[in-house]
């Protein structure tokens, strides 16, 4: 049965303390020195320092890319108030896999055309950048490329320093200037925009496209950061854990479904841990999963259709509509079949198609859980908030619920914890990184 052929999908507590224990051990390895280099967690420095205290004032530009939508942003921020606004733009598909050039000259137009319309065009502003892919940072506004992640792909990038790229596209248009003052991951913008209101917050977390967390670390634990003394002793590192499993380490719990993702990705062997956990790939788990139950005859008749059979046609949002359907009704379900051309499904079906939703649904849930808790152990603060971010967690009715259940069940009986939603995106805590930077620099 159906049932039976899920099982795999189901984490025992024991597979859970193993993820965490492989996990530790790997974000360990990449704190240390000796091992960074060959880390497969690379636990990246992200000089910022600083959490923001309220204080924080001025006019800022932020860019925001690698989530679901490119944004340009403009915020004011004065005591414990901030405006903002800001503009979608689209990345056409052939830029996120044209050439690096295109990329930042795209995004350097997208800026001019946003600051024209905002008449800013006349002001230096400071900008903070949102860039949500692994970076070795040399410093706050030095960060070279480790490797592209989710669907981007543009060449002469890995290697290079992508502020200076930004820099040298603006500076190639000559009609605007810019004062770009940090980079950042998009976990960081998360914990800096809740940490601005909540000062327990020491950990950033997504969950939408791609998934990822950062986190206060004690400088002492940070032997990459030991040349450098800022005072507060400690440091926000950027784990990359969408890398986790890169080296085979989660192989004693992936699926077929986990291993044709990956072997049809664009990344193929790179990202493993995320490729089973987030946004870009979580409806194509299911609908390889609901193919292989049809073709088995264990679903809709034995007969399927050709959008079932498609690639990349079951989407992530399906999985949070069929999942939002109150319990013993099947109306989402019903349309989102009806959607893919399957007309004959019958109670069964749904009852089915539901539960394959939520074995992997669940199973991401409690990959993200093994996560926190693993950190939440290591940093073993008395309470902490994890600030969130991301479609998967933001959309997805139960996500947040699973969370608790299986983070509470893994943390040391001595931490109290707490998931806070980001209202406002990593803009604005790009925003926040931009005037802490100002204000150091003063
Ligand atoms: C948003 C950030 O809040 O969360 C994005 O502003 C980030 O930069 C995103 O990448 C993650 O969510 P998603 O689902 O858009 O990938
Ligand atoms: C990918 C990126 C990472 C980002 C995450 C969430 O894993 O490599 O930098 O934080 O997606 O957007």
């Amino acid at each position: 049965t159906i049932r039976e052929q899920c099982r795999e999908l189901v984490f025992s507590d024991s597979q859970c303390r193993e993820i965490m224990k492989r996990l530790l051990n790997d974000c360990n390895r990449g704190l240390a020195k000796q091992t960074h280099k060959d880390a497969i967690v690379k636990c990246f420095v992200t000089y910022v320092q600083d959490l923001p205290n309220g204080t924080e004032k001025g006019k800022f530009l932020a860019l925001d890319l690698g989530g679901t939508n490119f944004r340009v942003l403009l915020i004011e921020l004065s005591e414990n108030h901030f405006e903002m606004r800001s503009k979608i733009f689209a990345i056409p598909q052939h830029i996120m896999l044209g050439s690096g050039e295109q990329l930042f000259d795209h995004i350097a137009d997208c800026m001019a055309k946003f600051m024209k319309e905002e008449k800013v065009v006349n002001e230096t502003l400071p900008l903070g950048f949102t860039f949500s892919f692994p970076l070795t940072q040399l410093g706050l506004t030095k960060g070279h490329l480790e490797r592209w992640t989710k669907g981007f792909n543009c060449s002469g990038v890995v290697g290079n320093d992508v502020v200076k790229l930004l820099e040298d596209a603006i500076a190639r248009r000559g009609d605007i200037k810019i004062d770009i003052t940090a980079i950042l991951n998009d976990t960081t913008g998360t914990l800096m925009s809740c940490a601005w209101k909540n000062n327990n917050c020491r950990v950033g977390l997504i969950v939408g496209t791609g998934s990822n967390a950062c986190y206060v670390e004690k400088q002492k634990n940070c032997e990459l950061f030991d040349d450098i003394d800022n005072g507060s002793g400690q440091v926000l590192i950027n784990t990359e854990w969408g890398a986790f499993g890169d080296d085979g380490s989660l192989d004693f719990v992936r699926s077929d479904y986990d291993r044709e993702v990956d072997r049809l990705s664009i990344n193929p062997g790179k990202q493993i841990h995320e490729k089973m956990i987030s946004g870009m790939y979580m409806g194509e788990l299911v609908r390889l999963a609901l193919e292989r139950f049809t073709k088995e005859g264990l679903l809709f008749g034995g007969k399927g259709s050709e959008l079932l059979y498609t690639r990349g046609r079951f989407y992530t949002k399906y999985v949070s509509e069929i999942e939002s359907d109150p319990p013993g009704t099947y109306a989402n379900c019903k349309e989102v079949l009806e959607e893919l051309h399957i007309k004959h499904a019958t109670e069964q079906d749904f009852v089915n198609v539901r539960y394959v939703c939520e074995c992997i649904s669940r199973r991401a849930a409690h990959l993200v859980s093994c996560g926190v808790a693993t950190l939440l152990n290591k940093m073993d603060d008395p309470h902490v908030t994890v600030g969130i971010d991301g479609s998967v967690y933001r959309y997805h009715p139960h996500f947040h619920n699973l969370m608790m259940e299986k983070i509470g069940e893994l943390v040391k009986p001595n931490i109290r914890f707490d998931l806070m939603l980001s209202e406002d995106g990593s803009g604005r805590g790009a925003a926040l990184v931009a005037a802490v930077a100002c204000r150091k620099r003063r």
